[in-house]
């Protein structure tokens, strides 16, 4: 795919949503870790799909199922493509990171974790990557266990993991980008170290897939799950890569149409992996919405993505700590697009408030992490997340607001 030499002007006509007024304030969009904006082609493929070729996929044998199902087809082989798997046998359509971890806890967890067998996590996981596993758990008498975080810097605690991989540990999952913290984790050196002592590996990579390369054969996992709406494809709509070998010793996920090959009254046969995890009609717009979400994102250029994310979480991290009391969260160094803070004496619900009565969409709140809140000994943090369509100009919009904050509340 070419990487375009579009310029950040060119690149902000394709998302016409940036260009409003949020009352009465030019709009500064940076709650990207929650959603992305979308692309206009990505809008268009999908009025395109309604408009013109709309059907259900797999079952029927006319045109406009012949079409549809090709699209979708097509999509799931983009994805392997984009995702660097061996085959798009390998990647399976989700609601979104949610759905997909769900499936590995619910299909592989429910098979192969027995009393006592440790599901390994780190303390910077977000509800989606802990809740799935104390439910598993739960039900199948595995344990969890939890890599510290060391503190406000936002790592891991290198000792730590150290001993807690061992043995007993049956499964690791971790995120490759922390939502609140901005960390990176080392993903193909820590799935090389659980691999070397047998442990099944899954990188939850919601926040990197859309702002970095993400190469499942160079990170060497056996899952990794995703969510489309945070790379600028829509909502509802995600997957799970996950290696064959892996795959295929799974029981399917839900039951119902499409995942069979027979169904007789008393018993049924499924079909081969990935369709026997993906049953029901599935989201067909969504999964061609993606596809051409993972054209756009290569056509700017993932390397040029990280470079700008990397190049204005800097930016704006060195302009917030220049402010009086300001609590910053995560590394000061190669943080991804997130800058977590708190001002003193401001519940972060108020910074988030005022912010956006000056058009500045932040997130306040635990960022679905009630845990590493509680490990940080805060409520909620305020969030700025960035994307490639935001500038430094929109930083300095922010830093601007929130000096006006803290004169406003006297902090
Ligand atoms: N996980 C999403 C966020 O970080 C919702 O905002």
């Amino acid at each position: 795919m070419q990487t375009t030499t579009k310029d950040r002007t060119a690149i902000r006509k394709d998302f016409p949503i940036l260009d409003q007024k949020v009352h009465g304030h030019q709009l500064v969009y940076l709650d990207n870790a929650a959603t992305t904006q979308k692309p206009k082609q990505v809008i268009e493929a999908l009025d395109h799909y309604y408009l013109r070729d709309n059907s259900n996929v797999h079952r029927g044998i006319h045109e406009l199922s012949n079409r549809s199902t090709i699209a979708f087809e097509g999509a799931r082989e983009r994805a392997a493509n984009f995702l660097n798997a061996r085959s798009s046998n390998e990647i399976i359509f989700t609601r979104g990171t949610t759905e997909s971890i769900n499936l590995v806890a619910n299909t592989w967890g429910a098979k192969f974790l027995k009393p006592g067998d440790i599901i390994l996590l780190t303390e910077m996981e977000h509800h989606s990557n802990i809740v799935p596993w104390q439910m598993i758990a739960e039900r199948t008498g595995a344990k969890l266990s939890y890599i510290p975080v060391t503190g406000d810097d936002g790592q891991l605690d290198a000792s730590k993991l150290d001993v807690l991989l061992n043995k007993s540990v049956k499964l690791f999952s971790f995120t490759h980008i922390s939502n609140t913290l901005g960390t990176v984790n080392p993903a193909t050196e820590y799935c090389a170290r659980a691999r070397k002592l047998g442990i099944t590996t899954l990188v939850d990579a919601a926040q990197s897939i859309g702002h970095r390369k993400v190469d499942v054969q160079e990170i060497g996992c056996d899952f990794l799950a995703l969510s489309g709406h945070k790379m600028c494809g829509p909502t509802g709509i995600g997957l799970l890569y996950g290696r064959a070998e892996v795959l295929e010793q799974r029981p399917p996920f839900q039951g119902g149409g499409d995942m069979i090959s027979t169904v007789d009254f008393f018993e049924s046969k499924w079909k081969e992996i990935p369709h026997k995890f993906e049953a029901g009609t599935p989201d067909i717009s969504g999964a061609i919405g993606l596809r051409v979400a993972m054209d756009y994102l290569d056509e700017i250029g993932r390397d040029r993505i990280q470079h700008h994310d990397e190049q204005l979480s800097a930016y704006a991290y060195d302009k917030l700590a220049g402010l009086k009391d300001i609590r910053l969260f995560g590394p000061k160094k190669g943080r991804a697009g997130v800058v977590s803070f708190l001002l003193n004496e401001v519940h972060a619900h108020d910074v988030v408030t005022f912010a956006d009565q000056r058009g500045v969409a932040l997130r306040g709140g635990h960022h679905c992490n009630q845990p590493l809140m509680k490990k940080l000994g805060v409520p909620s943090t305020a969030r700025a997340s960035f994307y490639f369509y935001n500038t430094t100009a929109e930083v300095d919009r922010m830093v601007e607001v929130i000096a006006e904050i803290q004169k406003f509340f006297g902090a």
